[in-house]
């Protein structure tokens, strides 16, 4: 099992490059499969969920060659089968968007019912909704989602809350229905867009992405396209509150700070000082990080995908701090892990109350989850002394190099993947 090994204590400084948008990827991945002509993508992060969703989409007869790490060059207008049921698929949640993506191009689509990260119940049913609304029938049965549908036809259709994933897969399956769509409380997320983008690119006819109701005029049928993926908004965050918690100086790029808004305002409360460029952003944490409030929201509010790190970097804060998950109701199972470590945190309903503590201090800890996980490696990155943490597989399902852009950075970090391997880490990073 693979673990990081880390010794605390070094500001971070320099330059980091942010990928592609991994949840963006993943939708677009999916896209490409509705058609028959070449589609190239770019700026595809090479992170374990991106090649997950490759490899189905391998296993239905998609043809995908990596023209180099970060490109794609896909193929699929030989699919075999609309059915998806590979064991590696159940460990993504994205496995639902070829759900969309088959219904809308070959009126037939089942998958596995999808894994993805253990933050709380995920149900479906707006998804399934949003199917039946466009005239298939959906039903799960031994452990798949299957869904059919004569014609598709365009419908108006109410999300009863915001998720990216429902929007996503909605806007899949109606860019191929007959006539039109409108899905209302849309999800606004910069990925939500930047899969519409693919889509028209590909011809498709999607206005309103963004805003919080996407119409859809459906179209007979998709083109191939050349398109290059949005950076990873929470990739990019998660360096921000590195540099805050290390009291480094990061200049972050290949970013859109627009995406970046509401945790630059939250860095700021906190002490830190950030400088915006077109597409870069400079995080600089001079001062002791000071106490704040957060509750995450969906997009423009603050990401739940970066609550674990601003709860980290929280709890060496001067003061109390109250943090509230709204969108996932079991994200905050890595606060045990953080307690080892010295932090002084009391999880009370969907909110953590923070006490900042003077700092943490090494310790062996686990991942629990891709967030959590990274989460966890700030930690360790500002604790005294050295700490192990487990199950890194979790953090490698979206963060490309992670341990290699942080020690360019100049923290003290190694990779190991056994005993042996360990051993010379723990040499190396003392
Ligand atoms: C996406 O998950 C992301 N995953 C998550 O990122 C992210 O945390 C989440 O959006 C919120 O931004 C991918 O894009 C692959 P939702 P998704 O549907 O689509 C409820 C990461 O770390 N809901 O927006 O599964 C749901 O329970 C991952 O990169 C329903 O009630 O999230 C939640 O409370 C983790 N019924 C809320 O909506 C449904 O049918 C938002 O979920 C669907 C969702």
């Amino acid at each position: 099992m693979e673990q990081y090994i880390i010794c605390g204590g070094n500001a971070l400084v320099g330059e980091v490059e942010i990928c592609g948008a991994k949840n963006a990827a993943l939708g677009i991945l999916a896209a490409s499969l509705m058609t028959d002509e070449t589609v190239v993508i770019e700026n595809l992060p090479d992170v374990s969920d991106t090649n997950v969703l490759i490899q189905a989409m391998e296993s239905i007869g998609t043809v995908v060659d990596r023209v180099d790490r970060h490109t794609v060059r896909i193929q699929a207008g030989a699919i075999h089968s609309c059915n998806v049921d590979s064991s590696y698929i159940k460990k993504i949640r994205a496995s639902y968007y070829m759900l969309g993506a088959l219904l809308g191009k070959y009126r037939s689509a089942s998958v596995a019912l999808p894994g993805g990260c253990n933050i709380g119940s995920r149900p479906i049913d707006q998804h399934m909704k949003g199917f039946k609304a466009l005239g298939a029938n959906v039903k799960i049965s031994h452990g798949q989602i299957i869904t059919e549908a004569n014609r598709l036809v365009g419908s108006h259709i109410y999300l009863d809350v915001v998720t990216v994933g429902a929007t996503i897969n909605i806007m899949l399956a109606a860019t191929l229905a007959e006539g039109k769509t409108t899905i209302e409380n849309a999800a606004k997320e910069p990925h939500v867009v930047d899969v519409a983008n693919f889509l028209n690119s590909m011809g498709a006819n999607i206005k309103g992405a963004g805003t919080d109701i996407i119409r859809i005029k459906g179209v007979e049928k998709l083109h191939g396209t050349t398109y290059s993926i949005i950076p990873d908004q929470i990739e990019a965050g998660t360096f921000m509150f590195a540099a805050a918690i290390t009291r480094g100086d990061i200049m972050i790029r290949n970013v859109i700070p627009k995406h970046l808004e509401s945790i630059s305002s939250k860095l700021l409360e906190m002490g830190c000082e950030i400088e915006e460029f077109d597409d870069q952003l400079r995080v600089v944490a001079a001062k002791k990080l000071q106490k704040t409030h957060v509750k995450t929201l969906p997009y423009p509010g603050f990401p739940t995908d970066l609550q674990p790190q601003i709860v980290t970097s929280l709890s060496i804060a001067e003061g109390t701090s109250v943090v509230t998950e709204s969108i996932f109701e079991n994200r905050f199972r890595y606060v045990d892990e953080l307690t080892k470590m010295g932090a002084q945190i009391k999880v009370e309903g969907n909110s953590a109350i923070i006490e900042g503590v003077h700092r943490l201090t090494g310790a062996a800890i686990q991942a629990p989850d891709l967030r959590a996980g990274a989460a966890l490696v700030l930690a360790a990155l500002t604790a005294e002394g050295e700490s192990t943490i487990d199950d890194i597989v979790y953090i490698e399902r979206g963060y490309e190099d992670f341990h290699l852009k942080l020690k360019a950075l100049g923290a003290s970090i190694e990779k190991a993947g056994n005993e042996k391997d360990a051993l010379r880490a723990r040499f190396k990073v003392s």
